[in-house]
């Protein structure tokens, strides 16, 4: 048997996501789990972290487990990935050495590294994860690199418990405003889940520029081929937001434009009007709404939305414990037949 990571949902099936979200489900009505006694988990962070970090700190030793945080931009040593690198810059350490001494600490590893938003053709690739998973010896979780697929089972948990079966539903996808350039993360992997879950997604961008990989959209293609729902991109405002169950709002940088956003200037203007408003939540079918948080209100969101019983970002970021204690349960337990 193959050792399991938790890189990305498009490796799990949906029944296989779903037994996640029960036993999610399970811990937040109780259940109890001792499934990381005497394991250590290493939280290995590029990034800085509020809710991923504490949840899976605390999701380990609520599992009966332990957790070090390894702050890597900072306190341990630079890391370089690439294969063959001549490391005469500032990396001290090779992934390859980082990767097999962890794994004879720790029981798993999580890895938190955004792109470095210079060149999207060598970070679509995600070079720094795919490196620990093939050099570790233990299952590797990915807490948020160019996908998110923690914050997509803690999303869906909250849609689940606020619309039941989401097969069929309305979901909309939409880009808000924001003074930067952000890390297509989170709309990858709510663009990814809600395919893969049946729901009719819709997608609302200024301009055709903001389309996210054609990795992920080719993804959610064949999940809609394969599963039902429905994938439209759009840049009509009104139409969007009509009729829609559940409204996901994110920021991005245009992936045309990554490393040269002066140039995106002019096409992020386009969607100065994408605010979450309430006479956009008027339009869609009393729509719950939500965000992976952090969020700029009155920016991405309006105070009177942010603030109505209609916001789930609050219990969707309360559900990244109980998810993350399924994915660590799953990984620490599972049996490997010695394979790496
Ligand atoms: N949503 C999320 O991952 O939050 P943090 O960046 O605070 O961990």
């Amino acid at each position: 048997m193959i050792m399991r990571n938790f890189l990305s949902t498009a490796d799990w099936t949906r029944s296989e996501l779903q037994a996640l979200l029960d036993r999610a489900s399970a811990f937040k009505s109780g259940a109890v789990s001792r499934a990381l006694e005497g394991k250590t988990i290493a939280l290995v962070f590029f990034n800085p972290s509020l809710r991923t970090r504490s949840s899976f700190d605390i999701g380990a030793h609520q599992l009966g487990g332990h957790a070090i945080v390894l702050d890597a931009k900072g306190a341990t040593w630079p890391m370089e990935f690439a294969p063959g690198a001549v490391m005469d810059g500032d990396e001290e350490e090779h992934v390859k050495e980082a990767a097999r001494v962890l794994s004879s600490y720790v029981d798993l590893i999580a890895i938190r590294c955004f792109p470095a938003f210079k060149n999207w053709q060598t970070e679509r690739e995600d070079p720094m994860i795919t490196a620990f998973a093939e050099h570790a010896t233990v299952p590797i979780i990915n807490m948020e690199t160019i996908v998110h697929p923690c914050q997509e089972l803690a999303m869906m948990l909250a849609l689940q418990a606020h619309l039941g079966d989401v097969a069929g539903k309305e979901f909309l996808l939409t880009w808000v405003p924001h003074p930067k350039p952000l890390n297509t993360a989170v709309a990858n992997s709510a663009l990814l889940m809600a395919t893969k879950f049946g729901m009719n997604v819709r997608m609302l961008i200024p301009d055709e520029v903001y389309r996210l990989d054609e990795r992920y959209m080719s993804a959610a293609e064949g999940f809609v081929a394969d599963g039902g729902g429905s994938l439209t991109v759009t840049t009509d405002v009104e139409a969007a937001y009509s009729g829609a169950d559940a409204v996901y709002a994110k920021s991005w940088g245009a992936l045309p434009f990554f490393g040269n956003w002066d140039e995106e200037a002019p096409f992020r203007a386009k969607g100065a009007d994408f605010m979450i408003t309430p006479e956009k939540m008027a339009l869609t079918n009393n729509a719950v709404v939500s965000h992976c948080l952090p969020m700029r209100r009155n920016v991405k969101i309006a105070d009177a939305v942010v603030d109505s019983p209609a916001f789930l970002g609050i219990e969707e970021a309360s559900n990244r414990l109980p998810v993350q204690k399924a994915v660590m349960e799953a990984l620490a337990t599972q049996s490997t037949g010695g394979a790496g």
